[in-house]
């Protein structure tokens, strides 16, 4: 595991930024795997201004997203698909067709995770894969249970992650207590990943994430198992990481 430590969220951000444009310039038609949340949000936001700028063409690329909440519509504000649209998306010049995210509406939501694992096959695979990381060592929304989902599937959110997730919404009672999340066999088939973590309440799960014995009690220390991971770190997120 790679561990680049920045000053701040803001380098973490453009730390970040560059390693998906620079994985672009090498390979215009990237496939690039996707996460929403808070964290990412920088990144998006300097992915934008580089193409803004004429640094960095998404024409050719396709992505997939990790997540999306069961049966919440891709138009409510707190849908994945429109903090998507809203927050990268309708700024770059990626093709719709080759935006995917799974559909937590689907009347068939089994049927839906066969075909969105098989659209990412079809692509050829995750070249790069990016990913945020739960208080409680989640990634994509594969909680820290007795045994952890290996194919995209549908799964229940924890009280945990519900409660985090409330800060977005205006009641517990709203948050979906359930989500569409790839698994962790096809998030460990990516070729390269990058996860980003920034701040204090991230510090204890990046901790287990590195320094930890591989366990679904936290889903992201199973990235010891890949060999090509990096975690982008603000100070505060690092802060627990023993030598
Ligand atoms: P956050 O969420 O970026 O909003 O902290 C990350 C996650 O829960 O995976």
């Amino acid at each position: 595991m790679r561990i680049i430590v920045e000053e701040d969220y803001q380098s973490m951000s453009k730390k970040a930024a560059l390693l998906v444009a620079g994985q672009v310039l090498l390979k215009a038609d990237t496939v690039l795997g996707l996460a929403t949340g808070s964290t990412p949000l920088g990144m998006y936001k300097e992915l934008v201004r580089m193409y803004q700028e004429g640094e960095v063409d998404f024409s050719a690329v396709k992505t997939f997203n990790l997540d999306e909440y069961y049966l919440l519509p891709p138009d409510d504000l707190q849908s994945y698909h429109y903090f998507m649209q809203e927050n990268f998306f309708k700024h770059i010049n990626i093709r719709a067709e080759n935006i995917h995210l799974p559909d937590g509406m689907a009347a068939d939501i089994e049927e839906e995770c066969m075909q969105y694992e098989k659209a990412i096959e079809a692509s050829g695979g995750i070249d790069l894969q990016v990913l945020g990381i739960g208080e409680n060592g989640h990634i994509g929304f594969n909680e820290p249970a007795e045994s952890l989902n290996v194919y995209t599937g549908l799964v229940n959110l924890t009280e945990e992650t519900i409660k985090v997730n409330s800060r977005f919404f205006s009641s517990m009672e709203e948050v979906p207590q359930k989500a569409l999340t790839v698994g962790m066999g096809t998030i460990l088939k990516a070729r390269r990943i990058i996860l980003l973590a920034s701040g204090e309440k991230k510090a204890k799960a990046i901790r287990d994430t590195v320094c930890g014995q591989v366990t679904t009690q936290v889903p992201s220390s199973f990235l010891q198992l890949h060999p090509d991971v990096t975690l982008i770190l603000d100070q505060a997120a690092a802060s627990l990481i023993v030598d």
